[in-house]
């Protein structure tokens, strides 16, 4: 039986979706990891095994083969420990495979189970949703992933309350979208003095969202207008916030 986890691969600004196929097979027992892997992806065959020992589980005395496709793209980084861990979990009956495919699996490992940030949860939560589907991610970045919108995000601190929470034995709290960095103050528009209309002007900029022109001698105050303008501006949506990221 095959086994299959969803996960991202990030290519600049872009995540592609991942597939990681697990097999266990019959034969010499054999990790191995496929499909264009660099030395980070190699490497966490031991993470994984560590993780799952670490549950007082141990791998099946079996070939077991990772595929990572499609093949021919390059996988970096180091968040496939997560996604090839349940997809062992998942071939190995632990993890309801059916479950698993709702989910976009991102996350690494340590050597005692806890799941380790790894870059790029933002871009696989984004991916997530525009793909109609949940997320698995680090704890420590539940908040960053929420910003993504409306999607189910399983933010867990380690393997095993992951597996509980999978299972319905403990159910994890969904994130809260982290707090943005405070915009810099921008100057005070009751700093203008005078210019009446410039200023209904501005404030019908803002509240209505169109483009000004500003015209006038040296001097008469556009530069400065301008700056106001922050200040009297909407609060971002969270989309808007990610538009102009
Ligand atoms: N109505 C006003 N109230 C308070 N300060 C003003 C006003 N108009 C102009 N100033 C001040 O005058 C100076 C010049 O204004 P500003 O730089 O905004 O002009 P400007 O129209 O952008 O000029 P330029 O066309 O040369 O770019 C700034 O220090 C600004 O603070
Ligand atoms: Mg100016």
């Amino acid at each position: 039986m095959v086994a299959i986890v969803s996960t991202t691969a990030y290519l600049g600004l872009e995540a592609r979706g991942v597939e990681v196929q697990v097999q266990i097979a019959p034969g010499v027992p054999a990790f191995n990891v496929v499909g264009l892997a660099d030395k980070a992806v190699a490497e966490s065959r031991e993470r994984v095994r560590a993780a799952i020992a670490a549950m007082g589980l141990s791998l099946p005395p079996k070939r077991i083969t990772v595929n990572l496709s499609p093949a021919d793209l390059p996988k970096e980084g180091s968040h496939y420990d997560l996604p090839i861990a349940l997809g062992l979990l998942s071939a190995m009956g632990i993890v309801d495979a059916e479950l698993l495919s709702e989910f976009i699996v991102v996350g690494e490992l340590s050597l005692d189970g806890r799941i380790a940030p790894s870059p790029g949860v933002l871009l696989a939560a984004l991916h997530a949703s525009g793909s109609d589907r949940g997320l698995i991610c680090p704890a420590s970045q539940g908040p960053e992933a929420a910003w993504a919108g409306e999607l189910n995000i399983v933010a867990a601190p380690d393997l095993l309350s992951l597996l509980n929470h999978l299972k319905g034995v403990s159910q994890l709290a969904p994130p809260q979208a982290g707090e943005a960095e405070a915009p810099v103050r921008s100057v005070d528009l009751k700093k203008v003095k005078g210019q009446e209309t410039a200023k209904r002007a501005l404030e019908i900029a803002a509240a209505g969202g169109h483009n000004l022109l500003m015209v006038g001698p040296p001097g008469a105050g556009k530069s400065l207008l301008a700056s106001c303008l922050p200040g009297i501006l909407p609060p971002l949506s969270s989309g808007e916030a990610l538009g102009i990221m």
